[in-house]
């Protein structure tokens, strides 16, 4: 949303898209309403195009579009499991991961953009490697539940690959092939090196010696 918010939209689909998350953040960060009746309230009310000024389309706003409304979709279906688990719903803070990505991203566009479109899609296709591999241990429910994500971040991680490619242009496929192979190498140190903070996508645990 913050991506699309920046490079794409004008001030009225801002507002819109803003007034769209806006029951989801006053839940997450003031613990205001119920999580129950989220799912009535993931919806866009207005059409979202692209400002004058932008030279990203339609095509950016509609695919991250999608992406926001079935990743605000998991967000309450997680919550549905915690309940059905007993799980307290609590604040955490990220692991070093995407950070340990994003620190890496080019200052100037229109490759900040396409590196973090390609930060996005490691993400993605990261999740769905983890997801895949956590399911056959977990009892039916939850690894039906991680399939299911996992359906969606391997499209995810398509999406964020296909718009990168396009905001590059035809003629700079190399140059999108070199940055995947770029943050490729930053992703695997990221995930192959020791980590202290034990979380979904982080590093080798750190197990105490004594
Ligand atoms: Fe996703």
């Amino acid at each position: 949303m913050f991506m699309i918010r920046k490079y794409a939209v004008d001030k009225a689909g801002s507002d819109a898209l803003l007034a769209w998350l806006q029951p989801f953040e006053a839940f997450i960060y003031k613990r205001e309403g119920d999580w129950r009746l989220l799912a009535a309230k993931n919806k866009l009310t207005k059409s979202v195009v692209p400002k004058s000024s932008s030279p990203y389309g339609q095509n950016l706003i509609d695919k991250m579009v999608l992406l926001i409304k079935e990743e605000l979709h998991h967000f309450y279906q997680v919550l549905e499991v915690m309940d059905e688990y007993g799980v307290e719903y609590r604040s955490i803070t990220p692991c070093r991961y995407a950070k340990g990505m994003l620190t890496h991203v080019k200052t100037f566009e229109p490759d900040a953009l396409i590196d973090k479109l390609i930060v996005g899609a490691f993400i993605e296709a990261r999740s769905c490697e983890r997801f895949a591999m956590l399911a056959p241990h977990l009892d039916k429910r939850l690894g039906d539940f991680y399939l299911s994500l996992l359906r969606s971040e391997a499209r995810h991680y398509q999406d964020y690959l296909t718009l990168a490619k396009e905001i590059a242009g035809p003629d700079q496929s190399d140059k999108v092939e070199s940055r995947v192979a770029y943050f490729a190498d930053i992703e695997a140190s990221l995930i192959t090196s020791e980590d202290s903070d034990f979380k979904f996508h982080s590093g080798v645990p750190k197990i105490a010696m004594n």
